[in-house]
């Protein structure tokens, strides 16, 4: 028994929550394992639609704890704003929401840095969320970081001014910005009270033992593959490791406990905030990918850049991963589109085919080189089984998989839980 692993392939937003919620019904726990409230996970539970930050997507189901893992930063303002608004919708939470006790907490002075470091960036700015993700990042590695265990110990209020002073600090090395710190921390205390009534564990005791009993778990990835601080687009990517190698630290499962690894991609391509993006669309068509997908960001609310599907780069990020199996989501968003293309390798600035991605991708003019495919032209909505699909869309599909070496064991064609066919 492993644990399994559902991690987005591309820069983010490829419908992860989504399929978690479809899926969990196989597992007793699902966990997160990196990232924070950067992430916007979007579920539709009886035409509801819920938007979750820290919060696993399994939590709509009962007879599954939901842990976030050590490997997640804590904003406890927006998880306050989370548990409310599911307790609002009428779900009981507080018996299956678990979390670890090391996981770190993302202060309001993390959130003035996050702002104050992107402001002072300029053109080159990463596009962050601006949620405090990096700061607090930095201050875990760093060794100055504050957890959620120590809520429960003495002195805690002295820790938090010693980190906090130490930010303001370190702000003054930038142009100031507007921030209002002392009404943040006002929310942030406040919000203490919610975070400290949640179950607290040792992760990694809990994981152990779930894994004993013979507990089916899966770790819930959030952003993309293409968005991990150590083999994304650097420096444009979030300051966690988003692929399959952070479960092991973000819930402390040993190498030899990861069961599958399943990758989710769109059947194009999107991605939020800064850095390069070889398939992206700056013409009709990528308005029109805009407009179909309601491409749109999940937290941010920004508009995604959108183009099409990057087979480079998804070789990459199945290689990376490790990827056992595909899922595909949104093939219904080109359902309207004469010519769908997949990028198949590119041209670098002298000519050169490369189906690898360079180092230096963001500099040199990569050229993509497209495989064209029809369309369909119609809607997939009555499509229940793969064989009902329209041909032209089968072939797509299965010509992704050919490009790919694995095959796509769901593929998405709506937003709703049920809109999705097994194969
Ligand atoms: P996540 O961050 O990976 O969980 O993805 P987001 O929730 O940020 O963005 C995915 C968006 O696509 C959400 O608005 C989903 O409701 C929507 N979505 C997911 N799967 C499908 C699908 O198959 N078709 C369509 N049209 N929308 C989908
Ligand atoms: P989900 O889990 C898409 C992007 C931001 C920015 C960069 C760094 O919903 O797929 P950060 O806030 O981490 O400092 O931002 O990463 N980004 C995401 N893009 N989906 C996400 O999460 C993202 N989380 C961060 O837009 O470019
Ligand atoms: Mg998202």
């Amino acid at each position: 028994m492993g644990v399994d692993v559902l991690l987005g392939l591309q820069w983010g937003d490829e419908g992860k929550g989504k399929i978690i919620d479809k899926v969990c019904k196989d597992y007793q726990v699902v966990c997160r394992f990196q990232g924070g409230p950067n992430a916007g996970h979007t579920l539709y539970a009886a035409d509801q639609k819920i938007v979750l930050h820290t919060i696993p997507s399994a939590i709509l189901h009962e007879g599954i704890d939901n842990l976030i893992g050590n490997g997640v930063v804590i904003d406890p303002v927006t998880f306050e704003k989370e548990t409310d608004k599911l307790k609002g919708l009428g779900y009981e939470i507080a018996h299956k929401l678990i979390i670890a006790r090391k996981a770190h907490l993302i202060l309001p002075s993390h959130q003035l840095l996050d702002i104050a470091s992107e402001q002072s960036k300029g053109l080159n700015k990463i596009g962050s969320t601006l949620k405090g993700i990096g700061p607090t990042y930095m201050d875990k590695t760093g060794r100055n970081g504050l957890r959620v265990g120590d809520l429960e110990l003495a002195g805690f209020d002295k820790k938090y001014q010693v980190l906090k002073e130490k930010h303001l600090d370190l702000a003054r090395i930038y142009p100031e910005v507007e921030y209002d710190l002392e009404k943040a921390e006002e929310k942030w205390f406040a919000s203490l009270e919610n975070l400290r009534a949640f179950r607290k564990v040792d992760v990694e005791y809990y994981i152990d033992q779930a894994l004993r009993e013979g507990r089916n778990v899966l770790a819930e990835g959030a952003q993309g593959s293409m968005l991990d601080i150590d083999f994304g687009t650097y420096p444009y990517v979030t300051s966690s490791n988003t692929i399959s190698a952070g479960v092991c630290t973000g819930v402390g499962v040993p190498p030899g406990k990861i069961g599958k690894v399943i990758g989710i991609t769109k059947a194009y391509c999107t991605r939020v905030g800064g850095g390069p993006f070889p398939t992206e669309l700056f013409d009709e068509t990528g308005d029109q990918l805009r407009k179909a997908g309601h491409e749109f960001g999940s937290t941010t609310g920004r508009p995604r850049r959108c183009g099409w599907i990057d087979l480079v780069q998804l070789n990459y990020s199945i290689m990376i991963n490790g990827v056992n199996e595909l899922i595909m989501t949104k093939i219904d968003v080109l359902n309207d589109f004469d010519t769908i293309r997949a990028c198949d390798s590119y041209l670098d600035g002298q000519g050169e085919k490369t189906k690898t991605i360079p180092f230096d991708l963001d500099h040199s003019g990569y050229q993509p080189q497209y495989l064209s495919f029809p369309g369909w032209g119609t809607s997939l909505h009555e499509a229940q089984t793969f064989d009902q699909l329209p041909g032209a869309a089968r072939h797509y599909i299965e010509s992704l998989e050919n490009l790919l070496r694995r095959k796509f064991s769901l593929i998405s064609v709506g937003v709703g839980r049920d809109e999705v066919i097994e194969r």
